[in-house]
């Protein structure tokens, strides 16, 4: 039988459950960096432009509202897909795998509420970004 407390944790969202924007921007900050300093993100780098500050800006809060959290990204690009918005980026196996890879990464190494729930995006994640590879 659910106990309270499961029931609790069932009625809130994945982004109330890991720490809300503040757990959103550790991750994605720690994201950033590794993707800017370790020689294996190194193409993926390589495919974005110079200044990542914009990045760091989109990406937690497109991550907040994809993981039922408030939807400014997506109140600010009505309509707009995530995945066909990467079309015009020459994406592979390797490209996708390092993003996969750095994503599962930058999860496992940032403070968050709960580790369950960060463990289960990190999954999702990384099997969205390995399904965007062309070739
Ligand atoms: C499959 C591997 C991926 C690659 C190689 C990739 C690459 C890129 C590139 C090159 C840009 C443009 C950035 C710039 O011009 O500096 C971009 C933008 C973006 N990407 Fe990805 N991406 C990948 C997967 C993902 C995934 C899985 C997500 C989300 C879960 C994501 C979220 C975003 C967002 C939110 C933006 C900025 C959009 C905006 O606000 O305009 N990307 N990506």
């Amino acid at each position: 039988m659910a106990t309270q407390a499961d029931t609790a944790t069932a009625a809130r969202s994945p982004f109330e459950r890991i720490g809300g924007h503040d757990a959103m921007r550790r991750i994605t900050d720690r994201f950033y960096d590794l993707m800017d300093s370790a020689p294996e993100y190194a193409e993926l780098r390589a495919m974005h432009a110079p200044d990542l500050a914009p990045m760091r800006a989109s990406l937690p809060s497109f991550l907040a509202g994809w993981a039922g959290g408030p939807r400014d990204w997506f109140n600010a690009n009505p309509g707009k897909c995530m995945v066909s918005m990467h079309s015009p980026f020459a994406i592979d196996r390797n490209t996708a795998g390092q993003w996969a890879e750095a994503m599962q990464r930058a999860i496992k190494e940032s403070d968050v509420a709960d580790r369950e729930i960060a463990d289960a995006m990190a999954d999702v994640l990384a099997n969205m970004a390995r399904g965007m590879a062309k070739g």
